[in-house]
Order: C-alpha cells, then structure tokens, then sequence
C-alpha cells in the first residue's frame, strides 16, 4: 500500500508519531492523533505545553524532527513549497488577535485576501456580503475595526477566514479575552460555520464553555504528549489530576 495514504477514508487530517524539539528541548514527543472530515477536534494543554508549536508544524510552518504528517493525503513534512502551498490554500487560521488592518474599513479587510485573485470587483464584494452575513456583520460593513467590540473583531478576523473558502480552520484560542456571553455566541458560529461550510477544525482553547459548545472529540497535550483523547462527557469523568483541572472551574 502506498505509505502516504491514510488509514481511513474520512481522515483528513493524521499525525504520527510526530517529535519536535527545540535544541536540546523536547517540546512534542511521540504525537499521533486523526481528524476526521467535518469534524471539531478541541486540544487542551497548559500555557507553553506545544500547542501552536504543533499547528505550526502540521502545516509545515515548523520543521520536525521525525514522525509524519498527513492532510489530504500530502505528507507534509516531505512536500515541495508548491505542494505545501495546494494545502495551505485550503487551511484558514483564526488567530488571537483577528490580525485586521486598522486602516481599512470592515468591507476592504473582507476583500483584502481575494486581491491577488481573478475574480472580479463585483464578485469580490458578493462574498464579502456572503460571509458578513453568515457572521452576523452585514449592518457594518462601513465601520472600521477600532469601532468594534472584541467579539465584532473575532467574527470579522472569521469572515475573514471564510472568504477564501477554507476547507480546514485552525482556531488558536477564539474565545480569549471576551465576556462569557460573547465567548458563547462566538463558540455558537463556530459550529453554524461547521455546519455551513462543511469545515474541518483544530481549536485551541482553554475555554471549557467554548470546548463544551464545539468539541466532537477532544485531546489533551501533557509534558509534550497526548495524556487522553474523548469526547467532552468522557474526559469530564476521569480521575487524572491534569485533566481534572481542566474542568474544575
Ligand atoms: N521558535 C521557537 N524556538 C524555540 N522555542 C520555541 C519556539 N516556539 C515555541 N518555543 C517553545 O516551545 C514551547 C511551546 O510553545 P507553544 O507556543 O507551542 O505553547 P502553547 O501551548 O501554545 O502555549 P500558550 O497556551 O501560552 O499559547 C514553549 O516552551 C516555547 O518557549
Ligand atoms: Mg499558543
């Protein structure tokens, strides 16, 4: 069988055996874990246990020490830069700070990432409105980012993602720094954006609320490893002291 096909049809996404240190420090050891198409995959893990390191090195950002990594077939950690970008075309990141120009108003950072493009003016602005909508923004799509909320920033930072049709959507803590009710609306688009756009997802949160809203599975990072993988209901109940601090807020 060709080694670079995946062991399920459904799985998009497959780290194996993935190793990455940094000098003489081993950040991630021995990372194997699936995702499967259409799915949320919630990880957990401490503030500087590898999370980011390992998004970076999924989509290749990151050179790896040994272990393989797959999404759509492509191993990554062997493909050319233009195989490398096929796939980072299809991958949109949701990051911390929204990463919007201040300078240009709701409806130019929308149309921002098409302008290298073919596609015409009137198209572009079609599928601002499209996913203005699908976020809930279409009434401002005037202002400008210094006049919107956080929780305005993290769906515009979204539509911004879905404008270029991702078919994966790596979130690095979408919930940070919002209010409970906000930081629930957004957990809620997360998943009508699931549903929506059929995407695939890997959500980095230390949010239970958010994790609880979205998660179909779940995976927890410990001192570089994978401690437990479960759905929300499954980990909740286990009695391991680094998971259960998790859940006890
Ligand atoms: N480019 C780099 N060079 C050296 N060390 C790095 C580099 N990037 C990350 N690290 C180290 O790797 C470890 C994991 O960092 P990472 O950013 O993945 O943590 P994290 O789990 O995302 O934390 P947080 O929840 O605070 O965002 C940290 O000890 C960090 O200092
Ligand atoms: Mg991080």
């Amino acid at each position: 069988m060709d080694e670079s096909t995946s062991s399920s049809n459904n799985t998009v996404i497959d780290v194996k055996h993935l190793c990455k240190s940094f000098g003489d420090k081993q950040i991630l050891q021995d990372i194997s874990f699936q995702i499967t198409k259409g799915e949320n995959l919630v990880i957990l893990g401490k503030s500087g246990s590898g999370k980011s390191v390992l998004i970076k090195c999924i989509i290749g950002l990151l050179p790896i020490d040994s272990g393989k990594i797959l999404i759509n077939n492509t191993v990554m950690n062997e493909a050319n830069l233009s195989q490398l970008n096929e796939v980072r075309k299809a991958v949109g990141f949701l990051f911390q700070s929204g990463a919007l120009y201040d300078s240009l108003s709701v409806m130019e950072n929308l149309v921002f990432p098409l302008r290298r493009k073919a596609i015409l003016k009137r198209d572009q602005l079609l599928a601002a409105e499209e996913v203005l909508k699908s976020v809930g923004l279409i009434d401002i799509a005037d202002k400008m980012p210094s006049e919107l909320s956080g929780g305005m920033r993290k769906r515009l930072g979204l539509a911004r993602t879905l404008i270029t049709k991702p078919q994966f959507i790596f979130y690095d803590e979408p919930t940070t720094g919002l209010d409970p009710i906000t930081s629930n609306e957004i957990s809620e688009l997360m998943n009508s954006i699931q549903q929506q756009f059929k995407t695939t997802s890997i959500i980095i949160t230390h949010d239970m609320a958010c994790a609880h809203t979205t998660a179909n599975r779940m995976l927890v990072l410990d001192e570089g490893k994978v401690l437990v993988e479960g759905s929300f209901d499954e980990l909740s109940q286990l009695d391991n002291e680094t998971v259960k601090a998790f859940f006890k807020i």
